[in-house]
């Protein structure tokens, strides 16, 4: 299965429309994909109460409650496909909420004796799309910090961000720059 993050804010979202654009032309052999548009699916982030309720539940080995539910979903997905604006340098708040909700140790990871993590999933490919008003500097936050998580905790093999970049720059042509964009994956 593949599982489409939709992390898109506005309305008419450009990043959206580009991934869009890039499931249509990259699941050319119509695998299955959910979609989980983070803006309406009541994520909240870990508070006290929330945090004590988790562990009681990990402890436990109790993984049957909704505020699971994020973590069984990537685990039954073998390709993900996350669109985030670029915001602040890195992404909307809704990434960190709905990643503190995969991140469940004994579900979704584990430690080794040795303190290393080890994924309990079977995601191959991890992709990350995204706009930016202006040009993402080298330090890509947003995009490295997903990677980093996705490989160590959940044993993605491969990530590839895809971004057009410049749109809200005086001058810049968005339509143009965003054309180019998909112009270069299908390359
Ligand atoms: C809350 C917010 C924060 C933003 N922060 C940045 C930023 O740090 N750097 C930048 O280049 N553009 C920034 N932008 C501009 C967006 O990256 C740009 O307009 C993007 O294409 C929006 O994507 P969307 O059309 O999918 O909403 C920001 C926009 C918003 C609304």
């Amino acid at each position: 299965m593949i599982l489409f993050i939709n992390a898109c804010v506005r309305e008419n979202s450009r990043t959206l429309h580009l991934a869009k654009d890039y499931i249509s032309y990259y699941n050319n052999n119509n695998e299955p994909v959910t979609e989980v548009e983070l803006c309406s699916a009541g994520l909240y982030p870990l508070g006290r109460d929330t945090l004590e309720k988790r562990e009681s539940h990990i402890a436990e080995g109790n993984f049957a409650d909704e505020m699971f539910a994020q973590a069984h979903l990537l685990k039954q997905a073998d390709r993900i496909i996350i669109a985030a604006p670029y915001w602040d340098y890195s992404f909307p708040s809704l990434i960190k909420v709905w990643i503190e909700q995969l991140c469940v140790m004994g579900l979704t990871f584990d430690y080794s004796s040795e303190g290393i993590p080890t994924s309990l999933c079977s995601l191959n490919e991890l992709v990350y799309i995204t706009t930016a008003g202006g040009y993402i500097p080298e330090k890509n936050f947003g995009y490295d910090y997903v990677c980093e998580v996705f490989t160590s905790f959940f044993g993605v093999k491969k990530c590839r961000c895809i971004k057009a970049e410049g749109l809200d720059i005086a001058g810049n042509d968005p339509e143009e720059i965003i054309k180019m964009t998909k112009r270069e994956y299908r390359k």
